[in-house]
């Protein structure tokens, strides 16, 4: 039986970081060490002030407070960090490829090679890799090919072990997960690599929830668990547009059918579409491997999660346009949130960034504010799309940090992410301080929009008849 004494992840990011935070603080018997190439993230994380660390999620401070020169260390130092593991966890990032055969749907593994490779320079001692990123199916084998082929006789055992988590609330989730999947190869030494896995989660999580199956198994689950997540705001999504051309009102909707226990009640709530670095890229990937195997009614019927998803962002922003009298151009319109989610300080894929592009097209003036997204961030975000140019986006928005005094002399108010705060500002003051008609799109269903009627405002929510 191998027992795992010291644990290497390389990258360090929403998924590394906060994974390996909770296996510090659950095996203090374990040394983890967190490693990246990226020293201003790996010096952020080491900031003496916990609250600076690079991810904002509720209670990850704290718990970094806690381990965090215990057992728990961030380097830049890859070397010495596999060198000393016995186990090395591959959390970096594997983002959808921007060139070559399948760009715009594969993803690019190139981040995840240079790891195998720098693995297989380094390492002098037999070591179990541990797939932490989302991966396409197969992947495994191409870093075992990599692996055993450096020829200096070191035993790598490869595990799928992909992660779960939902950003804003990963501290809950990793501590209390519904399941951890291992996926291990079928032989002898797989399953005690698996095993030695499994009792690294054994020390929190009951042996209930920890379910093993091999290998490609395990990477699948991981795409198809995101794909059906997605696919469920899809669903809802589309049936809120029909909602908003009936009576019918899709909150009422999805309460009456998430009641049904065959279908239940989570990931139905209609929205200005689905963001985050997972469900896109996952639907993407399994897009293009379905393809790759000639599964074409397969990719068909998956590629339709993002094509309702692109539609329903467009059909945000295009209603904001049509009810602001067809024109905003030169208007101001006050943007609350660019997260992609509330509880999050991340932005990827965020439905905001193509609600705003949209509208700075249409020659908007933005005014953006976001609890815990910064100015930078948003910038870079809006040039990456590359619709305009970088002094264009700054001529047009402007990033607030005090969300009152942006309302002055506004046309439109727009909600894109359901931050909890939004609900307690003093809507009369931002109703007397905006222009009239005083409009307000709620791609949340956030705010109550009675009393926003009865204030004065004109509303629109996703999913409801006007
Ligand atoms: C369905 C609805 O379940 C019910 O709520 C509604 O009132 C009427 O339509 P029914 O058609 O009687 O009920 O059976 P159901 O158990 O839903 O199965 C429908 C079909 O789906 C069957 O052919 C069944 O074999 C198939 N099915 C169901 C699967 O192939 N896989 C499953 O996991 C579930
Ligand atoms: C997702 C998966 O939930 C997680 O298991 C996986 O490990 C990573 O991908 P994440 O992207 O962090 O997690 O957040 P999630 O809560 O799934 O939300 C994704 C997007 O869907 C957000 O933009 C969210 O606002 C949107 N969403 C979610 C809805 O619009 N409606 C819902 O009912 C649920
Ligand atoms: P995720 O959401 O999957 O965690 P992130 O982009 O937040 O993705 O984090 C991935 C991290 O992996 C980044 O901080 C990046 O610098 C790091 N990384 C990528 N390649 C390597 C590498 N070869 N060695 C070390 N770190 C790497």
């Amino acid at each position: 039986m191998k027992v795992i004494k010291n644990i290497c992840c390389i990258g360090a990011g929403y998924v590394g970081g906060p994974t390996m935070t909770m296996i510090a603080a659950k095996c203090p018997h374990i040394e983890v060490n967190v490693v990246d190439i990226n020293s201003e993230r790996i010096a952020a994380w080491n900031d003496i002030n916990v609250d600076n660390i690079p991810i904002y999620e509720p209670g990850l401070s704290e718990l970094v407070a806690e381990t965090r020169g215990r057992n728990l260390f961030f380097s830049t130092d890859v070397d010495k960090a596999i060198q000393a593991a016995d186990m090395i966890f591959i959390s970096v990032n594997t983002p959808t490829k921007t060139y070559g055969v399948g760009k715009g749907m594969a993803a690019d593994l190139k981040y995840i090679e240079l790891c195998a490779r720098q693995i297989a320079a380094v390492a002098t001692t037999d070591k179990i890799i541990v797939e932490k990123s989302t991966l396409p199916v197969r992947t495994a084998e191409a870093l075992k090919r990599i692996l055993d082929n450096t020829g200096n006789g070191v035993n790598y055992e490869i595990l799928s072990n992909p992660e779960f988590l939902a950003e804003g609330t990963a501290v809950s989730d990793l501590l209390n997960p519904d399941r951890v999947l291992i996926g291990g190869e079928e032989t002898e030494s797989g399953r005690l690599a698996q095993q030695a896995l499994v009792d690294v989660y054994a020390n929190w999580v009951p042996k209930d929830r920890i379910l093993t199956t091999n290998v490609w198994s395990s990477e699948l689950s991981k795409l198809t668990a995101n794909a059906f997540l997605a696919q469920r705001v899809s669903s809802i999504n589309a049936i809120s547009e029909l909602c908003e051309v009936t009576e019918a009102d899709v909150d009422e909707v999805a309460r009456a059918i998430g009641a049904d226990s065959r279908i239940g009640s989570k990931f139905l709530k209609a929205s200005v579409g689905f963001g985050g670095s997972c469900f896109q890229k996952d639907i993407l990937n399994l897009v293009y491997i379905a393809q790759s195997y000639g599964l074409h009614e397969v990719a068909d019927y998956w590629e339709q999660v993002i094509i309702m998803n692109d539609h329903q962002k467009r059909r945000f922003a295009k209603k904001i346009v049509e009810t602001l009298f067809n024109t905003v151009s030169g208007k101001k319109i006050v943007i609350l949130g660019w997260a992609f989610k509330k509880d999050t300080n991340d932005t990827r894929e965020s439905a905001a960034i193509y609600v705003v592009d949209y509208l700075l097209s249409e020659q908007a003036e933005i005014i953006i504010y976001d609890p815990k997204v910064s100015a930078e961030r948003i910038f870079s975000d809006l040039e990456y799309l590359n619709t305009r140019t970088n002094k264009e986006n700054r001529e047009l928005v402007t990033v607030v940090e005090n969300p009152m005094l942006a309302f002055a002399d506004s046309h439109a108010a727009v909600v894109l992410t359901e931050w909890d705060e939004f609900k307690s500002y003093d809507w009369k003051q931002i109703y007397a301080a905006m222009l009239k008609p005083a409009f307000l799109f709620d791609g949340r269903m956030l705010l109550n929009h009675n009393q926003l009627v009865d204030i004065g405002f004109q509303t629109f929510t996703i999913g409801k008849g006007q």
